[in-house]
């Protein structure tokens, strides 16, 4: 197969993340293609069924990105102006701008040494206008959700439930009764907590197939809800549906039943559904996730855990507790003592040794949008020393054995040059 031209391009560099593009996804896409059926279909459907079904989630909905599902979400549960939303200050922008998106306030709290947020930070930001948290699994390590749950839970008595009169026949916020637990799994799909996969924890949990993420359908998320009694999911799922097809009460397969062309607009939805198309990379991906994807992304973070252990110029990340077994998604590197200067000044010299690296994240505070909003980094002393010397390595499907040797040569050759050890 031809390579693709940025592939030709950057053909001497060791790239950050590829997606796995080979002839099977080629034939899935080709296949979806010529079905004749290219919008919201019967992959999209099965592919939703198999979500559910690896997660272990009641229900699952498909849409085109984690920021517009989870954006979803939060407007399903009727969060709106004077509402707070409680993120980490160290996470991807997508997290708090859902929350600006409808018009409430992002409350940022500080994180764990993990990158994780901080459950007593939570804790203490509770307020009466408190109707969301967002605890997010960076790098694709879980937070710890069970922890947030049950504060939302016993912090019960703060919550005053909003009445949404867009939900017809039902009131989320009167039903749950507490701040909704929406977690950001954009990075965590397969990891688990306490041996159950990531999506059975929190009220609603947000995917993301993201082109950079381990399953990817190009663009896309998917939401897996596990909302208490009395939710009853295909009530929600029906509802979610119309809310991102414009509020149509009929999508593109229902009304392609011979005379069932007549349709209503309950409300002015939006236009968020992922097409058959990304589902056919989905299915592709689905299929060799457990047996294919995770083992070798494992194998290669452990052997970059191998190749640093017991070198006290570097800090590994955690990649799996007594609770928790990350997805591997990123392998999140921190060099122990350097300034941000001297750890821009290493990935400079690891770029010129023809490595792709990143950083993940800047804390929100230090965005010019959230700055200027009166967020300040100071506020959070752990966002700010974790992202200070961290540096991601290069995770995909296809990175060799050799090639995570020359990473890992790049970095300490890099770190030796910059910090002079
Ligand atoms: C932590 C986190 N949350 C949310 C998102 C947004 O995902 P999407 O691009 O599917 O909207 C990302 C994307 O990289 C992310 O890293």
């Amino acid at each position: 197969m031809d390579a693709v031209p940025w592939v030709r391009i950057f053909a001497s560099m060791i790239p950050f993340s590829p997606p796995r593009i080979d002839d099977k996804v080629v034939k899935a896409v080709e296949e979806a293609l010529r079905s004749g059926w290219i919008t919201t279909g019967p992959r999209v459907k099965e592919f939703e069924r198999r979500i559910a079904e690896y997660c272990g989630a009641p229900k699952v909905i498909a849409l085109n990105s984690w920021t517009n599902a989870a954006e979803l979400a939060l407007r399903w549960y009727g969060i709106g102006p004077g509402d707070e939303v409680i993120v980490p200050a160290y996470t991807y922008c997508a997290t708090a701008n859902i929350v600006m998106h409808v018009g409430a306030k992002p409350v940022m709290v500080d994180v764990l040494d993990d990158f994780t947020i901080d459950p007593d930070a939570v804790r203490k930001a509770l307020t009466v206008r408190t109707k969301c948290i967002i605890p997010v699994d960076i790098g694709g390590l879980p937070a710890r959700v069970h922890d947030i749950v049950r504060i939302a839970t016993e912090a019960c008595h703060l919550f005053t439930p909003k009445v949404n009169l867009r939900v017809a026949g039902s009131n989320p916020q009167m039903r749950l009764g507490r701040a909704l637990v929406l977690a950001d799994a954009a990075h965590s799909f397969g990891a688990r907590i306490k041996g159950a996969r990531v999506g059975m924890q929190a009220d609603i949990t947000g995917y993301s197939f993201h082109a950079v993420k381990n399953l990817t359908t190009a663009e896309g998320g998917a939401l897996a809800f596990n909302l208490p009694e009395p939710f009853d999911h295909e009530e929600v799922y029906a509802y979610f549906n119309t809310l991102s097809l414009h509020g149509q009460s009929k999508d593109a397969l229902a009304k392609l039943q011979p005379g069932a062309w007549r349709y209503d607009v309950a409300m002015p939805g939006f236009k968020c559904n992922m097409t058959d198309i990304q589902a056919a990379i989905g299915l592709v991906e689905m299929e060799r996730y457990e047996s294919e994807t995770q083992p070798r992304r494992r194998a290669i973070c452990e052997r970059y855990h191998k190749a640093f252990e017991g070198d006290a110029r570097f800090i590994r990340p955690l990649l799996a507790d007594e609770t928790r077994e990350g997805s591997h998604h990123l392998y999140m590197l921190r060099v122990s003592g350097a300034s941000e200067e001297q750890r821009d000044a290493i990935i400079a010299a690891i770029a010129k040794r023809g490595v792709s690296v990143n950083v993940h994240f800047i804390p929100l505070p230090l965005l010019s949008f959230y700055k200027g909003q009166g967020h300040q980094i100071s506020a959070y002393p752990k966002a700010q020393a974790l992202y200070t010397n961290e540096i991601s390595l290069p995770v995909f499907y296809d990175l060799t054995d050799k090639q995570v040797d020359e990473v890992v040569k790049a970095v300490k050759r890099s770190v030796a040059e910059v910090m002079g050890a």
